[in-house]
């Protein structure tokens, strides 16, 4: 980890945020099992953070998505590398993604994932760039809003690494 790290929202920031965002889900959603789809493999400690934070019945589900390749911006390219396990028809979802960056991979999620005919389809994504998008996407639950910049940690990566870290912090080469 010798890489420079400058910190940007420590662990306790993000706690407190992400358990409001649970609060707020329950609360657009009352009574209803919530689908929360979380979008492989960044999201997954936001989604273990979410899950617990949502009071009442979620569903987890699984998309593997790859559209970054390593590097440190995006390749515009969507794959899905791993489908969702079972149907979401009449569910109320919502997909969990890490970062929204250029909108290119949650405009093409949202697209795939709405003729299946879900109930309702919402984004929740911890980080918000909106200064790089690309296309209009409109995201629903936003942890924080952040500048153009390359960050890592708390599930995000640079070529696999830094996702364990427990905060997010920005990467400076
Ligand atoms: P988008 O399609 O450009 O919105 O990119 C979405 C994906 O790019 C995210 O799910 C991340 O995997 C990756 N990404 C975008 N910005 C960053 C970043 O600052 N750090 C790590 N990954 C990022």
């Amino acid at each position: 980890m010798s890489a420079n790290l400058k910190v940007l929202f420590p662990a306790e920031q993000i706690a407190s945020r992400v358990a409001e965002l649970g609060i707020q889900l329950r609360a657009d959603h009352p009574g209803e099992t919530i689908t929360l789809i979380a979008v492989l493999k960044g999201s997954v400690l936001f989604l273990a953070d979410l899950a617990r934070a949502v009071p009442g019945d979620v569903r987890l589900e699984f998309l593997g998505v790859a559209s970054y390749h390593g590097g440190t911006s995006s390749s515009g390219a969507v794959q899905i590398t791993q489908d969702l396990r079972a149907s979401i028809e009449g569910q109320a979802c919502v997909i969990v993604e890490d970062i929204v960056d250029t909108g290119l991979t949650m405009d093409y999620l949202l697209r795939t994932l709405a003729v299946r005919g879900p109930r309702s389809l919402k984004v929740a994504c911890l980080l918000d760039k909106p200064g790089n998008r690309e296309t209009d996407v409109q995201v629903d639950y936003v942890g924080f809003t952040i500048p153009d910049e390359f960050v890592v940690g708390y599930g995000l990566d640079l070529g696999e690494l830094y996702r364990n870290l427990p905060f997010v912090a920005v990467y400076q080469p």
